[in-house]
């Protein structure tokens, strides 16, 4: 039996329901390994669906253990029950009460998804459609009900049982047995489902909302690991707040549940009222979690928080909408987040990974539109585009219609689509109900797959004190190329030899944006006293490519003198990206020679941002630079030769920014952004320091790591260790290990940092490591932090000529693709560049991608990714 390629499903397509539920009544018996599911779903025809249609219900891998119908059981020939779906033949034409009994096995769920136990520890995970791995259902987004759940378990199992909504009662169930009824007062598609019933510990405190609700806000997570628990718990507490402030969202039930389980597919999940993290996002002390950790655990808490907004309130009408939820509340976690920390940094840190993720996707054969018109697994497009492209979409808009109007038009959002599905569509019309503007061009962006291309060219007329700047916009070839133009806001400024240039003035830019929404334009600045140098994209202002010729010795001003602080680190790292792309001893000097100024000017003032500066463009971000033929051996001996000359050229500056900041290593840690800040920039120096001079660096670096009083530091030290080859840095992984070997989550760091070793003796090092007591398939943490690691964050490796690279990923794809296709398929897509390799590299990866099509019984998750990478 030959694997399928999968059949779509096509936005198109889209039907409403026939049938509406208004009411689910659960009651769910939790057993390691016979939970039982007794279910009464209240039913109605829908006036906009087919009458008298056969009520359809989902499944997935269930077992039907008796149904009713209004109180009676069903007759045999009434329904048809499968594992994968129930069939009401003859449904009655009036509301009506459909009670079915299910069973499933929380322990041999290994997929994730559905009702599972992790680490003995029962939970849920339901979207996008796990609901029906629970119970028969009409899994669909916008099919919204009232659900009220009991729980019931064992009382030494699961002393802890938690729903969505608020609790109402809680009583005894037998000798050993007890229960808890919760009720989510709020209309909810069954995604959005969740119970946890385990042994847990806990924090907690409360808030008050704007509205004057008290709600007791709590995080859950294995016992004894409570003191880890502090700062997930204070970021909800911020995240309420701030969404008062920024928003206007005040939370609307009695209480706030976060849950941290070890097992889990994503990060984490925004069930209603009821969030349930992976344990990564949560858990944090600074023995255990570096700053990134800390901001990450920070925004993601707030993205889940944001979802009961921008998700529950108003949730998808169907999965094409995904980026409604998910690019907004993207952009939203990403604004506070922002207004937390140093904004300039933050959205530095943004781009970044929209470049690092997001661009390739874009430019590979797993391309898709921020909205898809088609999947075959609606899995496989919780993607960087969705998510990110997203996000960026919702900022233009914003820079289209200005701040206020943009308040407005949420407002708008919020109300007119409060307890519904909503679509794209109902999204951008708020926005032009509140503006009066047509957003109909702006609404390609959606539709339109693939990184635009922003070509720019100036000229200057000194006579005529004249500044003319000419754009053209295009796509790229593949995918289509004289669609209609997109609407590009293009935030600029022009720059003189010492600063912005004051006076010039265009008529075509309002308040520092030009708004491109043709394919050519051309656009005029008048009383230009002396030629400048254009600062396009300020703040990244629209998420495309720009081709726009500058010298260094521009890009130099543009780094000194912009007032545009992510231009001026875009420009640094312009000047860096060419010496990549074409190394130059000369042009390297004038640079090092540059960014020693800057160093000396301000590293001090804004560490943060100096690191950023220093950090180069990755050896991804320059394969992406590249036209065709990929050589990953080559970028990466490009950008360590030009890592170590700079670290050379820059050693006193390196050294003195290291003992600046040598004080405040020794302080009490504190996760917050400036002293993280400080420890970024230390590090990078001690990093470049290492380029430049490895066995100093060695030797600093070990030292480093016994000096250590946080994971922050202890971790950027073995970092820069673990590319210089030697006994120091083996030395080091031991002690590492022994000193970690009960803290599963910080072994990750230990796993991925080895995993990206751009030697060849990592493949052998990943195999032994594979075999570490430590390491399981079972866990997405880990396969992720050691597979995923090495697939992602190690090119010379993954790509290795000979294969060997591929294959390793590929085993472990084709090892986990009937256990969890959803963590195997998305360690597939690190496949998706392919074609951009050089070919005898590239052959080999397709050799891969037709092994595993020959599979036989792949997922369709698996299935899919495989057959959309190989077009
Ligand atoms: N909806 C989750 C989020 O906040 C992501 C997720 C998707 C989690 C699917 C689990 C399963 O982005
Ligand atoms: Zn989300």
């Amino acid at each position: 039996m030959r694997t399928e390629t999968p059949p779509l499903i096509r936005l198109e397509e889209y039907r409403p329901s026939d049938y509406l539920i208004d009411r689910v009544d659960l009651d769910i018996r939790l057993a390691p390994h016979a939970a039982r599911i007794d279910a009464t779903l209240t039913l109605r025809p829908n006036p906009a669906g087919t009458a008298a249609a056969p009520l359809a219900l989902d499944g997935d891998d269930l077992r039907l253990v008796s149904a009713e119908l209004d109180g009676a059981p069903l007759a045999a020939d009434a329904y048809a029950a499968s594992p994968s779906g129930f069939l009401l033949r003859d449904p009655p034409p009036r509301p009506f009460a459909l009670r079915l009994v299910t069973e499933v096995d929380p322990t041999a769920n290994t997929k994730l998804m559905g009702l599972y136990r992790s680490n003995g520890v029962y939970c849920t995970q339901c979207e996008a459609d796990g609901f029906r791995r629970i119970t028969y259902f009409l899994d669909r987004p916008d099919v919204l009900a009232v659900y009220t759940t009991r729980i019931e378990a064992d009382r030494a199992e699961a002393p802890v049982l938690l729903g969505n909504g608020n609790l109402v009662e809680t009583g005894e169930a037998g000798p050993d047995r007890h229960f808890a009824i919760w009720h989510d007062p709020h209309p909810k598609p069954a995604y959005l489902f969740a119970l946890v019933g385990g042994r847990l510990g806990k924090v907690e405190t409360s808030f008050t909302t704007m509205e004057g609700r008290p709600v007791t806000c709590a995080v859950y997570v294995e016992p004894g690991k409570e003191d880890r628990a502090g700062y997930a718990l204070d970021a909800v507490i911020r995240s309420m707040a701030w969404d008062e402030t920024a928003f206007g969202r005040a939370y609307d039930l009695d209480v706030f549940n976060v849950v941290a389980v070890s097992d889990f597919n994503m990060g984490a999940m925004e069930n209603k009222g009821l969030n349930i993290f992976n344990d990564k996002y949560v858990l944090a002390s600074p023995e255990t979690a570096t700053d990134g950790d800390y901001a990450a655990i920070e925004a993601i808490i707030a993205h889940e928080y944001f979802h009961n907004w921008s998700g529950n309130r108003v949730t998808c009408r169907d999965w094409f909408q995904l980026c409604l939820k998910e690019g907004l509340t993207v952009f939203r976690d990403q604004e506070f987040s922002s207004d937390m920390r140093s904004r300039p940094v933050h959205r530095i840190a943004e781009v970044r990974s929209l470049r690092a993720r997001q661009f390739p996707e874009d430019a590979g054969p797993l391309r898709h539109p921020v909205r898809p018109r088609a999947y075959a697994e609606i899995n496989n497009f919780y993607t960087a585009t969705v998510y990110d492209k997203g996000a960026e979409i919702v900022r233009m808009l914003r820079t289209l219609v200005g701040a206020e109007a943009f308040r407005t038009g949420m407002d708008r959002y919020f109300a007119d689509n409060d307890g519904r599905a909503a679509t794209v569509e109902d999204f951008l019309a708020s926005f032009a109900a509140v503006t009066g503007r047509d957003l109909d061009a702006f609404a390609r962006w959606y539709e339109r797959p693939g990184t635009p291309r922003l070509a720019v060219t100036a000229a200057y007329d000194p006579a005529a004190a004249r500044y003319t700047l000419r754009f053209a916009q295009s796509l790229p070839v593949s995918t289509e190329p004289d669609g209609p133009p997109l609407v590009i806001p293009v935030a600029l400024g022009l720059v003189g030899e010492s600063g912005p240039l004051a006076g010039a003035t265009c008529p075509d830019v309002r308040d520092g944006v030009y708004v491109l929404d043709r394919p050519e334009a051309e656009i005029e600045f008048e009383a230009v006293a002396e030629e400048p140098v254009p600062s396009l994209l300020r703040d990244f202002s629209a998420p495309v490519r720009l081709d726009l010729a500058l010298t260094d010795g521009q890009r130099v001003r543009l780094l000194a003198q912009d007032s545009d602080p992510f231009n001026r680190w875009q420009a640094a790292q312009d000047v860096a990206l060419r010496l990549i792309l074409h190394p130059d001893a000369h042009r390297t000097e004038a640079f090092a020679a540059a960014l020693g100024r800057f160093l000396d000017g301000e590293a001090l003032a804004d560490p943060a941002f100096a690191a950023l500066v220093l950090a180069l463009p990755s050896e991804g971000e320059a394969a992406d630079a590249v036209p065709a033929d990929v050589d990953p051996d080559a970028i990466h001996q490009a950008r360590s030769d030009l890592r170590a000359r700079l670290g050379q050229a820059l050693r006193p500056r390196l050294e003195s920014i290291d003992a600046a900041l040598a004080r405040d290593a020794a302080a009490p840690y504190s996760p917050d952004a400036a002293s993280a800040g400080r420890r970024s920039l230390r590090n990078a120096a001690l990093d470049l320091i290492a380029a430049g001079d490895p066995q100093a660096g060695a030797a600093r670096a070990a030292e480093r790591l016994t000096e250590a009083t946080n994971m922050t530091d202890r971790l950027a030290a073995l970092g820069t260790l673990a590319l210089i080859p030697g006994e120091a840095r083996e030395a080091a992984f031991a002690e590492f290990a022994a000193r970690y070997a009960d803290e599963p989550l910080v072994l990750d760091k230990w796993f991925a940092i080895q995993a990206q070793i751009p030697e060849p003796g990592t493949l052998e090092r990943i195999a032994r490591l594979q075999g570490h007591p430590a390491f399981t398939m079972t866990n997405p943490n880990r396969v992720r932090a050691l597979i995923g690691s090495f697939a992602f964050g190690n090119p010379t490796q993954f790509a290795r000529r000979d294969g060997a690279g591929f294959a390793r990923v590929a085993d472990t794809v084709a090892a986990l693709d009937s256990t969890n296709p959803q963590v195997a398929a998305r360690l597939l897509t690190a496949f998706g560049s392919w074609r951009r390799l050089e070919k005898s590299r590239g052959a080999k990866a397709v050799e891969m991608l037709n092994g595993i099509k020959a599979i036989p019984g792949l997922s369709r998750d698996t299935a899919d990714i495989v057959a959309r990478t190989l077009g």
